[in-house]
């Protein structure tokens, strides 16, 4: 750990302001050359996170999993899955972040398991009634013969929540709930055993020297009482975001368990930290999570919904500040993930497009992505200024966009199978990065083989390319970390400034920032000395898609 007491001494926490960067290992590197990425692949590729200047790393889950959520469906929480590598692979890349002064952060998923884990199997076989089943939420069915599902609910990925069983005599049985993939059973979050079992989970990680744990479905882990029906409204945001009294999202009692995880977080020294994964109508209820003895911090995802507009953004940005202030937290910012369309093709989007639905080769009014990647790079500008915590998804520094013509048949997302096609899914914001513009696989390994194929002009997006261009979104970004860094903006606040409805504008002690998310280019004020900018620009004027920060004499 001494490296890392060079960027914040034990007690200073490190999270208030830290920029943490997602790696989804399966898209990161590729050592072992079979075409998904490794530990080892991301060991060998920590100097350039270094350069670019985070602080920290979450990782999506690399434990042991038959992967039919990519990881998120796991089979056993304390073993690395043999794609990515053993335990001590893992060791290896904590070591050599902390090394680097890189805080690491894993992905815990307690909403549900894979259908593959010990426990599921244990309840399939012991049958109704038994405490094996009592681990997950297990129900018989409506109908005359228990033929129909227990409620009407509707599955993230779309179909059924529910999954009929058949029991050990061949007799058509039980129900199991399942908010995602029917391969992944939710945990009944009112049994001890279950509790019990994930506080030694924590401390398993905790133990072998992780700062902290991104929550999966920090929002789901609790249904309510008597499970009563509930139909979702058309067209509503898969993950749950839209809407208020959803019976499975957002219930009070989810705040006990993380009351509980605090604690258990506090035995350890430096600074451990949770980040909750709560996709949550407003940003009121999103602060609970947040509370002081509960998370440290959560996703900001009303902020990453945001359209591109000028007053949506300045309100968005008042009200995070506002909500989390209220409960002592830092804000969180994040613009990109692995569950939605990449920030430089959505910013550009003409039509509605729910998250989950994802782009694809049939998706009319393709978003241009000249105006994406202005647009996403005057945002990411304007975030990286904000005071409190970000998070970057692996990519963006590229200003990769979102792949848009995957063909059908390499499809992995089980939103895809689950909707027969009718949403594309996520796999548009997961595909591997282009590290080397005339290598296999763009440098994602050394084979060229890739679990989802990378679009052909990808060589104008690799990091090699990008390194040596000034003007690249690479070196942008690179700048955009160092200068915020060097003027601290990750703590303290902002002073609001009026620079007219096509603008957000705000002051971070003598450095101005204004975005211009209008039509037309704006004046800057005389003696504006710009200190940095999301694109090349001449003149006096601010054009539209660009943010500064500038000085005044
Ligand atoms: C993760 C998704 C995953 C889901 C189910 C999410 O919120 O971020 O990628 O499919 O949880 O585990």
């Amino acid at each position: 750990m001494a490296q890392l007491e060079q960027i914040a001494a034990p007690g200073s926490e490190w999270w208030r302001s830290a920029v943490i960067y997602q790696i989804y290992p399966r898209s990161f590197a590729d050592a072992s050359g079979d075409g998904i990425g490794d530990l080892p692949g991301i060991t060998s590729r920590l100097d350039s996170l270094k350069e670019l200047g985070v602080d920290a790393i979450w990782l999506s889950p690399f434990m042991t999993s038959p992967q039919r959520d990519a990881g998120y469906d796991v089979a056993d929480y304390r073993d690395v899955d043999p794609l990515f590598g053993t335990l001590a692979d893992f060791d290896r890349m904590l070591e050599e972040s902390h090394a680097r002064g890189i805080r690491v952060i894993v992905d815990l998923v307690p909403n549900h398991s894979s259908d593959q884990h010990v426990w599921f199997q244990e309840a399939l076989k012991a049958g109704p009634g038994s405490p094996e089943r009592a681990r997950y939420v297990f129900r018989d069915g409506r109908g005359k013969n228990g033929e129909l599902p227990p409620n009407n609910w509707e599955s993230v990925f779309g179909g059924g929540m529910w999954e009929r069983v058949t029991e050990a005599d061949g007799t058509p049985g039980q129900w199991y709930l399942h908010i995602f993939d029917a391969t992944q059973p939710d945990f009944d979050w009112t049994n001890e055993e279950v509790k019990e079992e994930f506080r030694s989970i924590l401390r398993f990680w905790l133990d072998r020297g992780v700062d902290g744990f991104r929550v999966d479905v920090a929002h789901g882990m609790v249904k309510e009482a008597g499970l009563p029906d509930y139909a979702p409204v058309a067209d509503a945001d898969s993950m749950g975001g839209g809407e208020e009294n959803v019976p499975y999202w957002g219930q009070d009692a989810v705040h006990d368990i993380y009351r509980d995880w605090h604690k258990v977080l506090a035995e350890y020294d430096g600074d451990r930290a949770l980040c909750g994964e709560a996709w949550l109508p407003t940003l009121k209820k999103t602060a609970l999570w947040v509370r002081p003895d509960e998370m440290h911090q959560t996703f900001n995802f009303p902020y990453l919904m945001t359209p591109w507009d000028a007053k949506a953004l300045g309100d968005v940005i008042r009200e995070s500040l506002d909500e989390f202030g209220a409960v002592g937290a830092p804000s969180t910012w994040v613009l990109s993930n692995h569950d939605v369309v990449r920030h430089a093709t959505r910013l550009a989007l003409t039509d509605e497009n729910p998250q989950g639905e994802g782009i694809g080769p049939n998706t009319p009014n393709k978003p241009d992505t000249k105006i994406g990647l202005a647009r996403a790079r005057a945002a990411t500008t304007l975030m990286l200024a904000l005071p409190g915590s970000a998070y970057l998804y692996q990519g963006e520094e590229l200003g990769l966009p979102e792949a848009m013509e995957i063909p059908d048949e390499f499809r992995q997302d089980p939103t895809w199978f689950r909707t027969n096609g009718e949403r594309y899914g996520r796999d548009g914001c997961r595909v591997p990065l282009p590290w080397e513009a005339d290598a296999p696989a763009f440098g994602f390994n050394e084979t060229g083989l890739s679990w989802l194929p990378q679009p052909s002009d990808w060589a104008a997006y690799s990091r090699d390319t990008e390194e040596g261009d000034p003007l690249s979104t690479l070196s942008l970004y690179k700048e955009l970390l160092a200068a915020r860094r060097e003027h601290g903006f990750g703590a303290g606040s902002l002073v609001w400034e009026d620079a007219g409805k096509d603008a957000v504008a705000f002051r971070r002690g003598d450095v101005h920032v204004i975005a211009n998310l209008g039509t037309k280019p704006l004046a800057l004020p005389a003696g504006a000395t710009v200190v940095l900018k999301s694109q090349p620009f001449g003149g006096a004027d601010l054009p539209v898609d660009t943010t500064v920060w500038y000085t005044t004499a």
